[in-house]
């Protein structure tokens, strides 16, 4: 399953949904690979412990090389990285990303990524992780993608953001990619005792979004995971947002 982790709204937990929905997968079993299409490279450095700019080959090499149809780097797959963590792997970010995008864009290389997906047929599970943007990398993980996960921050202007949001991954799938499946809504951060964000989420129901079922809490532990480098399944497996990230996981396999 190719699952593209997506809101071009910033700061929502896509980065921190992704990875840790990816080491969920790997102690089910699963082979699975993170696609990091973000410049800030900040899944790159939570899961290699390092930032992209310190990795070579990258994501950067594995798209230059398409925009000069040569393989100075021995092909995408030598772009791929083992992480520490066993079943685990990285197709790292660059900050060098950023200023390709136009050239990528004007040379129409939006189903490149797709292309490289199909052919890694060893991986069970694909997450991409994509910038807090509506652009070529964007575009390019919804059309390589079956699934899109949209994470919401439970704050009523992120709410307007998810009509035009559900609209462009309707548009990807109506124009490219018919296999496109919107997951889910899943709320992050949120908030049980707090009225408007129980209220927003009643609300969204009413309107027949398509929210997840799980939530996922706040906890400070997130934030020493980033700074451990190791996510939470393998830092804290009882910690209530371990379980809730397996619920998500076990959810979204049923959807
Ligand atoms: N459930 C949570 N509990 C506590 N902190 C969280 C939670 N989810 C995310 N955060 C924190 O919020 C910040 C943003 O998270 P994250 O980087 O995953 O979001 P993002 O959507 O990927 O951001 P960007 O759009 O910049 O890529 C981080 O500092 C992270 O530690
Ligand atoms: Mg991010």
């Amino acid at each position: 399953m190719r699952r593209v982790v997506y809101n071009w709204k910033g700061g929502v937990g896509k980065s921190t949904i992704a990875c840790n929905l990816a080491a969920i997968a790997t102690q089910e079993g699963k082979r699975v690979l993170l696609v990091d299409l973000d410049p800030q490279g900040n899944s790159t450095h939570y899961l290699l412990g390092r930032p992209g700019k310190e990795i070579s080959p990258n994501g950067f090499d594995c798209f230059n090389d398409w925009l000069r149809f040569t393989s100075r780097v021995g092909g995408p797959r030598a772009c791929i990285h083992p992480s520490p963590f066993p079943g685990l792997d990285v197709l790292p970010s660059h900050p060098e990303l950023e200023e390709l995008q136009a050239k990528l864009e004007m040379r129409y290389k939006m189903f490149k990524l797709r292309e490289l997906l199909l052919s890694l047929s060893e991986y069970d599970e694909i997450f991409l992780d994509t910038p807090p943007a509506w652009n070529f990398y964007t575009r390019s993980a919804l059309i390589a993608s079956e699934r899109c996960l949209i994470p919401f921050d439970c704050d009523a202007f992120s709410r307007q953001a998810l009509y035009t949001l559900l609209q462009q991954v309707r548009e990807i799938s109506s124009d490219h990619n018919p296999q496109l499946e919107v997951d889910g809504i899943v709320a992050n951060q949120f908030q049980p005792r707090a009225r408007l964000p129980r209220q927003l989420l009643e609300e969204m129901l009413a309107e027949e979004l398509p929210v997840l079922e799980t939530k996922l809490s706040s906890s400070i532990k997130i934030r020493e995971s980033h700074q451990h480098c190791k996510p939470l399944v393998f830092m804290d497996p009882q910690h209530k947002m371990t379980l809730e990230f397996r619920n998500l996981y076990h959810e979204l396999q049923s959807n």
